[in-house]
């Protein structure tokens, strides 16, 4: 069924926090060697890729986005020896390797960097944004930095202002600049000819700043509860046309070899998100959609997101969907952990290439850090309004000993308190565990290539019920969830129910027929087969 089919179409992808997957060495830190004793895990839990959160040397202001050699791994990881083990072993279980990539910006520490900042003249000066400040004084616009304040820091020793679009130790590299890109392609080569499987770029809706760096305008939506980020519309430091070039070099140098991925991580509702395509197609492979990340969880809201979603889609492009990831708030806590099996069902049924994010397939929460233990620069500057980012990156519950298996220390976050019952130690002997709905649900998607790449057509979609149809060659399925708390009757009026339940997400109908109605419970979800 997958001959000609592109791996990132067919396949599923698993976003690994190395910090918080495994850790080998006893410091309390997740490495890759660690993760090479995983992999066992993940190849039975039947993804296909794994994508890695950075692993690059940096002084780790924002663990680890913050570069400061692109061709190195940090030592807290491990080595290039056990990058390429790595690389190895994962290829030796049939998965991918997708390294996350970082060209917005380096560290403040990067050689680039030290030496951009060293003089006026030094021939690295227009590798990074280097304005003077208005003649009135301060900054050279108005923007602000993602992470607070604003976002142009004034060094003294050359009276210039170079702008960070996060942390004042993450300068934004000029893109305009062609031995930027030069510099960043040939970085992009060294990893695909050590046998990556793709990228996943950061931020790239943010990588070209307007040229005449005009101020951004006021957001007419801003209330005071909202991060301070948001006072602005970011129209001139974010998203600008000439970004759709950049990507497309990109894409060029990964095209220079077989069979890869390149991935942007892009905040943008759906009709500019799907512009990162590129122009035929000649942009990015999948530009993340977060669209369920942020919806109000209702099945008209979910209906509507799809079919605006779908509907955006240039013609021949790949579509994709996320859950979740290390800078939101966990799926079972944002939904509740009823809800979370729902919302499993929903990912792993859509049309599109799903990204599950670690530890969501034994149900993490998102965990209360005390606020002696806060770790996360964005929440650091910005204190007590919920935009802490460690709550989603604790390390992984392997199983019921101290510190989950994860560590044979006490790690860098705390694990959730619960790990003893929720671990996948626990959750591999329990049929109607999180984990073995995830099993069955990535089974059941790789037997189904009607799941794997056949078409959406919404069925109906009433109060809390949404039911959907996906076919390939004449073979069908029908999805039904229930997004309430509430049992729902489904009866035939509305649409074929007579058929046999592949899944429920209580894990205890499979192989029951239905002659024409269906009861699901609260915040039940089923996979249905018609007859024929
Ligand atoms: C991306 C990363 C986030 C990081 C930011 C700055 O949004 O996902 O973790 O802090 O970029 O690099």
């Amino acid at each position: 069924m997958r001959e000609n089919i592109p791996w990132w179409k067919s396949g599923i992808l698993y976003q690994i926090y190395p910090r918080s997957f495994q850790d080998s060495d006893g410091d309390g830190v997740g490495d890759l060697r660690g993760i090479i004793q995983r992999l066992p895990y993940l190849h039975e839990l039947g993804v296909d890729a794994l994508w890695l959160s950075p692993i690059f040397p940096s002084p780790m202001e924002d663990f680890g986005y913050d570069i400061s050699d692109y061709i190195g791994i940090d030592p807290l990881f491990g080595t290039l020896d056990d990058f390429d083990a790595l690389v190895a072993a994962a290829h030796d279980f049939g998965l991918k390797v997708i390294l996350d990539f970082v060209p917005n910006h380096t560290s403040d520490q990067h050689p680039w960097f030290v030496e951009s900042r060293s003089s006026k003249d030094n021939p690295k000066r227009d590798w990074y944004i280097w304005r003077d400040g208005r003649d009135e004084g301060g900054p050279p616009n108005n923007w602000l930095s993602e992470f607070g304040g604003s976002s142009w820091e004034f060094d003294e020793r050359t009276e210039q202002y170079y702008y960070h679009a996060f942390l004042r130790a993450q300068p934004d590299l000029n893109w305009r600049n062609p031995e930027v890109r030069q510099a960043i392609h040939d970085v992009m080569r060294f990893w695909l000819r050590r046998g990556v499987d793709g990228f996943r770029v950061d931020v790239m809706w943010h990588l070209i700043k307007d040229d005449l760096l005009r101020d951004n305008p006021p957001n007419p939506d801003f209330t005071p509860d909202r991060q301070p980020y948001e006072r602005l519309l970011p129209l001139y430091s974010t998203d600008r046309p000439e970004v759709h070039a950049v990507v497309a070099e990109m894409r060029q140098v990964i095209d220079a070899f077989d069979d890869r991925v390149l991935i942007g991580e892009i905040y943008l509702p759906p009709d500019k998100l799907v512009a990162y395509y590129g122009r035929d197609l000649a942009g990015a492979h999948l530009p993340f959609n977060f669209a369920l990340i942020s919806t109000s969880w209702t099945a008209q809201a979910i209906a509507e997101l799809i079919d605006g979603y779908e509907k955006a889609l240039p013609p021949g492009a790949w579509p994709n969907w996320v859950l979740g990831n290390h800078d939101r708030r966990r799926i079972a806590s944002r939904v509740g952990a009823d809800q979370a099996r729902v919302a499993a069902m929903l990912l792993l049924t859509l049309r599109g290439t799903p990204t599950l994010y670690y530890g969501d397939e034994v149900g993490m929460p998102q965990v209360e850090i005390p606020a002696d233990r806060v770790r996360d620069p964005f929440e650091q500057n910005l204190p007590g309004i919920g935009v802490g980012r460690d709550g989603c990156r604790t390390p992984m519950p392997w199983d019921a000993t101290p510190h989950g298996g994860f560590s044979a220390v006490d790690p860098w976050l705390p694990l959730d308190t619960n790990f003893a019952r929720n671990n996948v130690a626990t959750e591999r002997e329990d049929a109607a565990s999180m984990l073995s709905l995830y099993r069955a649900l990535i089974d059941l998607r790789r037997k189904r290539p009607e799941l794997t790449l056949g078409s959406y057509r919404l069925v109906s979609v009433a109060g809390d019920l949404l039911v959907f149809k996906r076919g390939y060659r004449g073979q069908r399925v029908l999805v039904a969830l229930n997004l309430g708390g509430a049992s729902i009757a489904l009866t035939a009026a509305t649409m074929s129910l007579r058929g046999r339940v592949l899944l429920s997400t209580f894990m205890d109908r499979q192989a029951e027929t239905t002659d024409g109605t269906l009861e699901l419970r609260g915040a039940e979800g089923i996979i249905l087969e018609p007859p024929e």
